[in-house]
């Protein structure tokens, strides 16, 4: 372990549901991979033992009655874990942490989906996070019933997933309000097109990230 090593790149992807986020962030890997790069690939809610934990009482549906503030504070109880114990940790080691959603899916699935304000997930933010904030975002936007078509050949579905269109479609204008106001950080891919065309946009955004890394 190197302490002096050059901060790594945090990289977060996001998307609503059946968006094709695992194959995706598969190809993403290898690609970075590929130029050499050291990658630890993650997710939330999860990537600790008690991150994974939490996970399991977020999706599961006999805590059907679970309040959103309870599902907002577990988000960040299992968030704060994973910075303290995975993404600083490999960050200062100079690896990159490409992280299977972060803080802007509680913006749009909480804030978004829930209706809570965004100004209370700004504060929970602040105090976990601190200045930690991902380098880049990429959002695999595709129009919700394209992706609840998807989501539902995959078998029984979790709390979320059985949430309603209207529920993802708050969630997708969360998320496409959020790129907007962050353009230099979001890269959004059109992933209602066939997966060899997405690989080639993602292709495209990974070039020019990496670029902007050695340069
Ligand atoms: P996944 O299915 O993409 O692994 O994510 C699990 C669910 O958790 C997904 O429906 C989105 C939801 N989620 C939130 O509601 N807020 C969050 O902050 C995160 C990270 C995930």
């Amino acid at each position: 372990m190197n302490s002096r090593a050059e901060r790594g790149r945090f990289i977060t992807v996001e998307g609503t549901e059946g968006v094709g986020k695992s194959s995706n962030i598969a190809f993403i890997r290898e690609r970075l991979q590929q130029a050499g790069i050291d990658v630890v690939a993650t997710r939330e809610p999860g990537g600790t033992k008690l991150g994974e934990e939490v996970r399991e009482l977020l999706l599961d549906h006999r805590h059907n009655e679970m309040s959103s503030d309870a599902e907002l504070l577990l988000m960040f109880a299992a968030r704060a874990q994973h910075i303290e114990q995975v993404i600083l940790p490999a960050l200062s080691n100079g690896q990159w942490v490409l992280c299977d959603r972060f803080t802007d899916a509680t913006y749009a699935y909480q804030g978004g989906g829930r209706g809570i304000l965004f100004e209370r997930i700004a504060t929970l933010e602040q105090w976990v996070q601190g200045t930690l904030r991902p380098d880049y975002t990429v959002l695999l936007d595709l129009p919700v019933e394209i992706g609840l078509a998807r989501a539902s050949e995959r078998g029984v579905a979790d709390r979320f997933e059985k949430e309603q269109q209207t529920f993802f479609e708050q969630v997708r204008s969360a998320y496409l309000a959020q790129a907007e106001s962050a353009p230099e950080r979001y890269r959004i891919i059109d992933a209602s097109c066939p997966l060899d065309e997405v690989q080639q946009q993602l292709g495209a955004v990974l070039q020019t990230i990496i670029n902007e890394a050695v340069a």
